[in-house]
């Protein structure tokens, strides 16, 4: 009669096992750390808005004394925006046809505010999530989650399969 044995993971597969969940483990608490910092500018951004820029700009809600800054980040460029946030005279020695246009439309210069680079950052971040960057934070740190918990899971089961070895034991 034939005799089947299911041999048991060995102990090298194991330590893979372990090594391999810790590094996804790993990875996942960068990934959340780079969150963290990311809401961490979010909220630096947003009150660099809320004090600097929202008594000319609204993001969404139409042209103050300056344009509505809703999709700003879209429609021009990284580097244009930080020289025209940190300091938009630049723009305007240049004759920089984006500022002149602009100057045109809402009759009067964006004036220098003194920003720090770190402050522009922040205030960029801001502007390029939006206004609904804070509700959908906590949503970016949930499906981060369960992802990793899920490939936790997955290369577990995979890992323990593959240990697994059907042998025949003849007589
Ligand atoms: C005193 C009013 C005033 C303040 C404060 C101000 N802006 Fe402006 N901003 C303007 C005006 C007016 C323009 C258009 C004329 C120009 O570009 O000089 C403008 C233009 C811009 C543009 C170009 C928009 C486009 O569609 O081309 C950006 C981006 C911008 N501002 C960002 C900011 C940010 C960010 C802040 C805060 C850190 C800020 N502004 C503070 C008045 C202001």
């Amino acid at each position: 009669m034939e005799r089947k044995k299911v041999l048991r993971l060995p102990r090298l597969r194991r330590y893979a096992v372990v090594a391999v969940n810790v590094l996804v483990v790993t990875l996942l608490l960068s990934a959340l750390a780079t969150q963290v910092v990311v809401a961490d500018s979010h909220d630096e951004g947003e009150s660099v808005f809320g004090q600097t820029c929202a008594a000319c700009h609204t993001i969404g809600g139409g042209a103050l004394v300056g344009p509505d800054l809703e999709g700003v980040t879209d429609r021009r460029e990284g580097a244009w925006l930080k020289i025209q946030i940190q300091s938009p005279s630049v723009h305007q020695e240049q004759n920089d046809p984006i500022s002149v246009a602009n100057r045109e439309e809402f009759g009067l210069p964006m004036p220098d505010l003194g920003l720090t680079d770190q402050q522009v950052d922040a205030v960029l971040a801001y502007l390029g999530t939006g206004e609904v960057a804070p509700s959908t934070l906590p949503g970016l740190f949930i499906p981060t989650l369960a992802a990793g918990v899920l490939t936790i899971v997955a290369l577990t089961i995979f890992a323990l399969r593959l240990g697994r070895k059907r042998v025949e034991i003849r007589p």
